[in-house]
């Protein structure tokens, strides 16, 4: 999905001390432990896990630090639908994980309530004709790449071109009355439409997917750093490679600027993609000219530059805080977008651990376009003459006593750049939901109407609110 080395890079290995935290909770209602024993009663001790009773590890030290009563991990889908039973039967709060790489606890590590870990739903399946996968509702994007990559097929995930394409034909989707429902085109559209959007949360627990596949061979990944000197040269080509190149759906790249807090310096990054085995590809001829402090590239299969799937125990996870804004290509934007982020991060430079990243991605035009395929998805984007640009600080730290500070932080430096893109006239209110911070308001820039017809989609499927912030499962981007 992602290639951890970029995030880990200047990361210091130090253990935090046993720090109390707010989000630790020693007191587990009675139900709660009534839906345990039931769980357990049920599904057998295999299947059921204590907190503290294994190495359960999840991205954020935030989720980590949540004391579940306990986690299911079923094994298909009536495990599922038998859960949810259990759980709005005896009235118990509960989170559902698949990746984990949420940054909030109850996103996907329950506080207090049952955690449903969905690791035992990775089968990949690939169809004979190769053109279509159905992939478990908890596979990691690594599960994935490694079962397509022998076959010499990929599929649109995470750290590839395409980004924002909806890529899945079909949703297995088990509702908040325990009902399985398959959701397509064809099957159950408006839910099929509110899926491609709002998923993750909000309409139940979607047990697999069907995802399109396509040929795909080795890739080129090319890494360069520039120092200061060369930032805003590296900086034009990028812009160009973004705007001139927008129809070139053979290469992709980002970049990123971030601060080296233990050389005081701040650095630029740029990751080149090029869809075949190609070293040098000619489209990257340009901005490889320009003088680099580090540069590497490699020719490699998609799964094994999309990192392994697992979040190893040690060193313990860091804590993390995501939050991100979309504009229209603006050569100024970027230079101004840099200089708040120098002058920002001076408050927050003695912050233990910090590793903070100012990640630019550009949403192709043809991505844009193809959010149109198959009824077209709730992002209100299908109009927009793209390309468009998200933005996502990425800011990650140690000590619990400093999430305020990082926090404030991070809302200074978006009021900025939300400002900066305004003034410059290419704000854009879409926030991606992948990149989103709690507090956010992400349904609400997909456009009104596209908000209140998903509330209604919502309401339609889940008359008791059990995937609400009032109801069970709490966490994640609520549409209420
Ligand atoms: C290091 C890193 C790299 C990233 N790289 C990329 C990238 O390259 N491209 C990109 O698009 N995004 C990227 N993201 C963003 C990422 O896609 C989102 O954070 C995403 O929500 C993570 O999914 P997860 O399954 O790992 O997290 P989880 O925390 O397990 O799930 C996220 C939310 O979805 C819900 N959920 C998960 N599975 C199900 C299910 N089967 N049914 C119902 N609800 C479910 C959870 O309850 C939770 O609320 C990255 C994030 C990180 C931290
Ligand atoms: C702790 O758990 C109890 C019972 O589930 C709940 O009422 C309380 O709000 C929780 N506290 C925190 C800080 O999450
Ligand atoms: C966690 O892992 C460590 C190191 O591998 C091991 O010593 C320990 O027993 C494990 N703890 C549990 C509860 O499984
Ligand atoms: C995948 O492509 C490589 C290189 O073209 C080829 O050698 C290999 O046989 C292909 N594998 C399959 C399963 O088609
Ligand atoms: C950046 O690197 C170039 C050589 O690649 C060097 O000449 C220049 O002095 C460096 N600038 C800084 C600010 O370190
Ligand atoms: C992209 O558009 C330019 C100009 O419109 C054109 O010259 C070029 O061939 C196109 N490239 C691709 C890959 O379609
Ligand atoms: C991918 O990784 C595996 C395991 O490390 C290795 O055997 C294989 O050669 C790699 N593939 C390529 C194309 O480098
Ligand atoms: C479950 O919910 C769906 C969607 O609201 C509804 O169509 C279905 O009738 C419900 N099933 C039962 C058994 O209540």
């Amino acid at each position: 999905m992602y290639l951890r080395s970029l995030w880990s890079l200047p990361v210091l290995m130090l253990i935090s001390s046993a720090s109390t935290s707010a989000y630790q909770n020693n007191s587990i209602s009675p139900n709660c432990q009534n839906a345990c024993k039931l769980l357990q009663a049920e599904f057998g001790s295999t299947a059921l896990y204590y907190y503290g009773q294994d190495n359960f590890t999840i991205w954020d030290a935030k989720q980590q630090e949540a004391q579940y009563a306990c986690r299911f991990e079923p094994t298909g889908t009536a495990d599922v639908a038998a859960a949810l039973r259990v759980l709005v039967g005896a009235w118990c709060n509960f989170a559902v994980k698949c990746g984990g790489h949420s940054r909030d606890p109850d996103f996907s590590n329950s506080v207090g309530g049952v955690t449903i870990g969905l690791k035992r739903l990775n089968k990949v399946d690939v169809a004979a004709d190769g053109r279509r996968a159905r992939v478990g509702g908890g596979a990691l994007t690594a599960d994935v790449y490694s079962a397509l990559d022998v076959r010499n097929l990929s599929f649109v995930g995470g750290r590839v071109g395409g980004v924002g394409v909806d890529n899945i034909y079909e949703y297995e989707l088990v509702l908040p009355n325990a009902t399985i429902v398959t959701v397509s085109e064809y099957q159950h559209p408006e839910l099929y439409w509110a899926l491609r959007g709002a998923g993750g949360g909000n309409f139940g627990v979607i047990t697999s997917f069907v995802v399109r596949t396509y040929p795909q061979g080795l890739v080129y990944a090319g890494q360069r750093a520039w120092n200061e000197t060369y930032t805003e040269r590296a900086l034009d080509e990028v812009y160009d490679l973004y705007t001139s190149h927008d129809n070139n759906t053979d290469m992709a790249l980002w970049y990123y600027y971030g601060y080296v807090q233990n050389n005081n310096r701040f650095s630029l990054a740029g990751t080149l993609r090029y869809f075949y085995p190609i070293e040098n590809p000619r489209v990257f001829e340009s901005i490889n000219r320009i003088p680099a402090v580090a540069a590497s590239q490699q020719i490699n299969s998609l799964g094994n530059l999309s990192g392994p799937g697992h979040i190893p125990a040690i060193p313990p996870p860091t804590r993390h805080l995501f939050q991100s804004t979309t504009c229209f290509p603006s050569r100024e934007w970027i230079r101004e977008s840099l200089r708040i982020f120098r002058e920002e991060i001076e408050d927050v430079k003695s912050v233990e651990g910090l590793n903070p990243q100012l990640i630019t991605y550009p949403i192709p035009s043809r991505a844009i376009r193809g959010m149109a395929n198959r009824g077209g998805n709730p992002l209100g984007l299908s109009d927009i003459q793209g390309p468009l640009f998200v933005t996502l600080l990425s800011t990650a730290w140690l000590r619990p006593e400093d999430d305020i500070l990082v926090g404030d932080f991070s809302d200074r430096v978006f009021a900025r750049l939300e400002d900066a893109a305004r003034r410059l006239n290419v704000y854009h209110p879409y926030k991606y939901i992948g990149y989103g911070r709690l507090g956010q308001d992400i349904f609400s820039s997909y456009g009104a109407d596209n908000h209140k017809k998903l509330v209604q989609i919502q309401e339609s499927v889940d008359p008791l609110g059990i995937f609400t912030s009032d109801g069970l499962c709490r966490g994640g981007f609520k549409l209420h």
